[in-house]
């Protein structure tokens, strides 16, 4: 719990440092896509799509998900607003 709280908060410094400014679509291309699938089909993770369980999901469970981690999935290093960004761009897709 530590750690994961300390991962994150390094997270977002080195992001918000670098000032990069992406899409929600070039941080899912870059960052899911290959565990998800380009159209979110799911590859070693699961589907992301409208018909998947994740779509039924409310905001707080992705990212929770992206930020922490869940079972096989190693947390995502994100600052929060990037994580809203690709949340509304998968949820743009249903
Ligand atoms: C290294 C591979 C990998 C990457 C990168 C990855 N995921 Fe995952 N993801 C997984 C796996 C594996 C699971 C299933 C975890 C479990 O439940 O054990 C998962 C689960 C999820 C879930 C929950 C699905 C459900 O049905 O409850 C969501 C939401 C999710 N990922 C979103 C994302 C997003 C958004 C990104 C990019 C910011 C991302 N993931 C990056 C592998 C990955």
């Amino acid at each position: 719990m530590l750690f994961s709280l300390a991962f994150f908060a390094c997270g977002s410094e080195t992001v918000s440092e670098s000032g990069e400014l992406l899409t929600g679509e070039e941080i899912y291309t870059a960052r899911c896509s290959a565990c998800h699938g380009p159209n979110l089909e799911g590859r070693v993770g699961p589907a992301l799509h409208k018909e998947s369980s994740a779509a039924k999901m409310p905001d707080s469970y992705w990212i929770q998900t992206i930020t922490m981690g869940k079972g096989s999935m190693p947390a995502v290093r994100l600052n929060d607003n990037e994580v809203q960004l690709v949340i509304d761009y998968i949820k743009s897709k249903y």
